[in-house]
């Protein structure tokens, strides 16, 4: 029987009851639990193999409740926040002595967002507490932006997937850390770094992928989920600006495309997808994942992508697909 469900009581009896459940954001699916429940939230990084240290975003369901669970709100904090929320910016802040070390492996401070989903935001405003809830795919695979994405994945190992259809948005929040009150950021994501500096000007961007690959790819203290292979299909994948030599390489192997725009005449390519036949970047962010697990079904020898214009949404395309290039 399936798991995926439109039923929000039933959603709110399992995570009262200290289950877990998959919730729908605008983003990808999260795999959601009670902050203050120990077992919840034991069995959100059971399910997802996901080792400890690696903290998770807790997700409110108004600005307002910020307080509840931070010490201190820098003012660029608070300017992002009321221009973004209910939206893709998560805010790493001083967390308050209530927030349970689990959810922040053991830091002092803790990852905080409003999501911007109807059916999720309706979770949140009834539960009496909080959900932590990291995307929902086994550590380092494809986030999943479909209630079937995540059934495919954890059909043996939790009771449901609320569905709220596809992710809108279709890539992770970007997370934004403060150091002396100023914003930086650690993980790109589905608001573009554009849109932030007009709120709060020049930002500085820490532990992106390819910085990391200068950077002798050590776990970061601020930024621990930021490994380097993440978001990754099983098959080989690559990120290439030279599609014509990249084909011309792999012309034996069973090859599928990931283009922006093109469509590109080549008899080596088994199957090619573009993103956005307009040459839209927020389309493109949306139906990446989808595209990658399709992909990912077919026993292809490589998925090759196409570099992405390195502007606004594109900028956190290229950061996904750099990091699904890493074995
Ligand atoms: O869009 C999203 O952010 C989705 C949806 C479900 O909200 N969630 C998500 O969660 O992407 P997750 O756990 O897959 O990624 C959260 C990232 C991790 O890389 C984690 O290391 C980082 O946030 N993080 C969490 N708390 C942190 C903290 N206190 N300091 C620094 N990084 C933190
Ligand atoms: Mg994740």
């Amino acid at each position: 029987m399936s798991i995926i469900s439109k039923d929000i009581s039933k959603a709110i009896q399992l995570l009262t009851a200290e289950d877990i459940v998959a919730i729908p954001t605008e983003t990808v699916y999260g795999l959601a639990g009670n902050i203050y429940s120990e077992k919840a939230i034991k069995a959100i990084f059971e399910t997802k193999k996901r080792p400890f240290f690696n903290p998770l975003i807790v997700h409110i369901p108004s600005i307002d409740k910020l307080s509840d669970i931070v010490e201190y709100i820098p003012k660029k904090a608070q300017l992002l926040a009321e221009a973004f929320w209910p939206g893709p910016i998560t805010l790493v802040l001083k967390k308050k002595a209530i927030i349970p070390d689990l959810i922040t492996g053991g830091k002092d401070t803790v990852a905080v967002r409003v999501p911007n989903h109807p059916i999720t935001l309706e979770l949140l405003r009834q539960l009496p507490f909080p959900l932590a809830a990291p995307s929902a795919n086994p550590f380092s695979s494809i986030s999943p932006t479909t209630a079937a994405h995540v059934e495919t994945y954890f059909k043996d190992t939790i009771k449901m997937v609320l569905d709220g259809g596809a992710c809108t948005s279709g890539i992770e929040s970007t997370i934004i850390g403060f150091e002396n009150d100023d914003p930086i950021i650690y993980r790109l994501g589905s608001t573009a770094l554009e849109d932030i500096e007009a709120i709060v000007g020049k930002i500085k961007i820490k532990n992106m992928a390819t910085e990391r690959s200068q950077n002798n790819k050590e776990i970061s203290p601020d930024a621990p989920g930021m490994l380097e292979r993440h978001y990754a299909p099983k098959t080989t994948t690559i990120l290439t600006d030279n599609i014509p030599t990249t084909l011309d390489k792999y012309k034996e192997k069973r090859i599928g495309l990931i283009t922006f725009q093109s469509q590109i005449e080549n008899n080596a390519i088994e199957v090619q997808i573009a993103l956005s036949k307009s040459g839209d970047l927020a389309e493109s962010a949306s139906k990446l994942y989808d595209v990658l697990h399709q992909l990912d079904k077919m026993y292809l020898d490589v998925i090759i992508a196409e570099k992405f214009p390195d502007y606004g949404l594109g900028k956190s395309i290229n950061d996904r697909l750099t990091r699904a290039t890493k074995n």
